[in-house]
């Protein structure tokens, strides 16, 4: 003699649950396209679309590189002693005088974001290497400092500031 419990599935209740994993895959699938093309591919970020960086994974005294538009770009979250040594610069001592505020946000001086692209022919520097506690190009020896301005070698310009802004305290957008 045989007896069914109602804790095994019957064949109907098999297909009530085939019925309703068919339906929520085809949901699924139905929301995807519309979720997806939410986020810019790859090429129209390469063509230059804004791209969202989130800055606490990047402790102090460190930097990050990512890529914007095909360029480098490093953001660096640099100690108090490299703001004060990048704002204690005499704008007549810099080939490209610029200031540190300039290229920095008011509130978020801590924060410097450049394009890694030497500005004499185009090698990508080191960060935190140099006489100047900022960045050194080993092609020809470019010295920038803590704000990436030019301080010596062959470079003629400060390494530029890409278009920015902060969106909340922990996250920038360049671009
Ligand atoms: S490319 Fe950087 S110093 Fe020449």
């Amino acid at each position: 003699m045989t007896t069914e419990t109602s804790a095994e599935p019957t064949r109907r209740d098999f297909l009530y649950i085939a019925t309703g994993a068919v339906a929520a895959v085809g949901a699924a699938a139905a929301v995807w396209p519309f979720i997806a093309q939410m986020n810019p591919d790859a090429s129209t970020i390469a063509a230059g679309a804004p791209i969202e960086v989130d800055l606490t994974p990047i402790a102090e005294g460190q930097d990050i590189k990512v890529f914007w538009r095909g360029q480098p770009i490093f953001v660096m979250n640099r100690t108090q002693k490299q703001v004060d040594e990048a704002r204690a610069v005499k704008l007549s001592a810099l080939p490209d005088p610029q200031t540190d505020e300039e290229r920095t946000k008011a509130g978020h001086e801590k924060w410097l974001v450049v394009v890694g692209i030497c500005t004499h022919l185009g090698c990508i520097p080191i960060a935190h290497e140099g006489l100047f506690d900022g960045f050194f190009c080993p092609c020809h020896g470019s010295q920038y400092d803590s704000s990436g301005r030019i301080r010596q070698g062959p470079a003629p310009l400060n390494l530029p500031v890409p278009p920015y802004q902060f969106v909340s305290d922990t996250k920038i957008q360049i671009g």
